[in-house]
């Protein structure tokens, strides 16, 4: 009976046992007693404050060292109003506390759709499940996609359209920055995205009774170029660090920022998309916003020209951003990473 729930959420709360399509085979649990969640083992977090005043060139150095080292950084004094990000936080909640009939209206599996609310990652390709509940958004350019959002809870277009309005503001900042950091021009890669595409995700992770037997998402790169993560305070994201999993704990007032698949290919290998994963605990329902901003469909990705030459020659091919995505939603969130695929084949040059 339960098990006919199309949505996580409505089962989660009748179960004492993950259901066995949520079961990991044994070599490919989370083996959350392996974790490390000590403080000094986590990414950096650096201060934006003064990003474009005294203290510019100090800041741009701590972005690019971040970036090819940890992939990962967390930022703090980023100029986005407290009150945006908690009303982003609530509405979430309050979207996922709707009466199911109520959520369902957004439902759909189709990875094509621009608004759906789905569970898992892609239940028509995956084998094993996912203990996630999502709602994904397209929200730029904004007045394309707000019409198709949720009007259920009632402020939410207003309240979501804000926070993705601010956050693309951050994310222009940090583009810039992450282009002066790799000696190009400030506008270089902001001038490579086509017409932009900006997606946002509210994910839902409900309280789990065996934690150790699955995941909310498996250890995946994000396929985008940049993704700035707002989580709650549950703690479960975890990224790769020399090999072993480091929990990010959440510190208030703080964004996480990641490298995607893009700007590796841009950078040409230098800045690393890594590997990243949420682990779900027994108490706590956990809710995390990424926003994953991405060049426009037609955009053609490849590594900046100034970066190749004869001591490093290109490392990927050329594509378009189109072509890379719909290979990631088609072979699932397996760990050998999507930009594989799109790597030049030296052996045969
Ligand atoms: C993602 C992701 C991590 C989290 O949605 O791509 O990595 O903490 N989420 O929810
Ligand atoms: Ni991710």
């Amino acid at each position: 009976m339960a098990l006919t729930k199309l949505l996580l959420t409505d089962l989660a709360s009748d179960v004492k046992y993950v259901p066995s399509n949520y079961i990991r085979p044994i070599s490919d649990r989370p083996n959350l007693a392996a974790v490390d969640t000590s403080t000094v083992g986590s990414i950096p977090l650096i201060d934006l404050e003064g990003l474009h005043g005294p203290n510019h060139s100090d800041i741009i150095k701590q972005i690019g060292q971040a970036c090819q080292n940890d992939g990962f950084f967390q930022v703090k004094n980023h100029g986005i109003p407290e009150a945006i990000v908690d009303n982003m936080l609530r509405i979430a909640s309050e979207f996922f506390q709707l009466p199911e009939a109520e959520r369902l209206k957004n439902y759909s599996d189709d990875p094509s759709k621009t608004t759906r609310l789905s569970t898992s990652f892609n239940v028509k390709t995956e084998r094993v499940s996912n203990w996630r509940d999502f709602l994904r958004l397209h929200c730029h350019p904004l007045e394309n996609y707000v019409h198709e959002w949720p009007t259920n809870p009632p402020s939410f277009r207003e309240d979501v359209a804000k926070y993705c309005t601010s956050v693309r503001g951050l994310v222009l900042r940090l583009v810039e920055a992450i282009s002066e950091s790799l000696g190009l021009k400030r506008d270089s890669i902001e001038k490579s995205l086509g017409k932009h595409g900006q997606h946002m995700a509210l994910n839902y992770y409900p309280p789990c009774p065996q934690p150790e037997l699955t995941y909310g998402l498996p250890g995946h790169t994000d396929p985008n170029l940049i993704t700035v993560l707002l989580q709650d305070q549950v703690p479960g994201l975890q990224v790769l660090r020399n090999g072993k999993w480091v929990a990010v704990n959440p510190i208030p007032k703080t964004f996480i920022v990641n490298i995607g698949d893009q700007m590796q290919v841009i950078s040409n290998d230098r800045y690393k998309s890594v590997l990243h994963r949420a682990v779900v605990n027994c108490t706590k329902e956990r809710i995390s916003v990424p926003t994953f901003y991405c060049p426009s469909p037609d955009a053609v990705v490849e590594p900046a020209k100034e970066l190749v030459n004869d001591k490093n020659p290109a490392v990927f091919k050329s594509f378009t951003y189109a072509e890379y995505y719909e290979k990631f939603w088609d072979r699932g969130l397996a760990t050998e990473c999507c930009l594989d695929m799109f790597k030049i084949d030296r052996t045969m040059l």
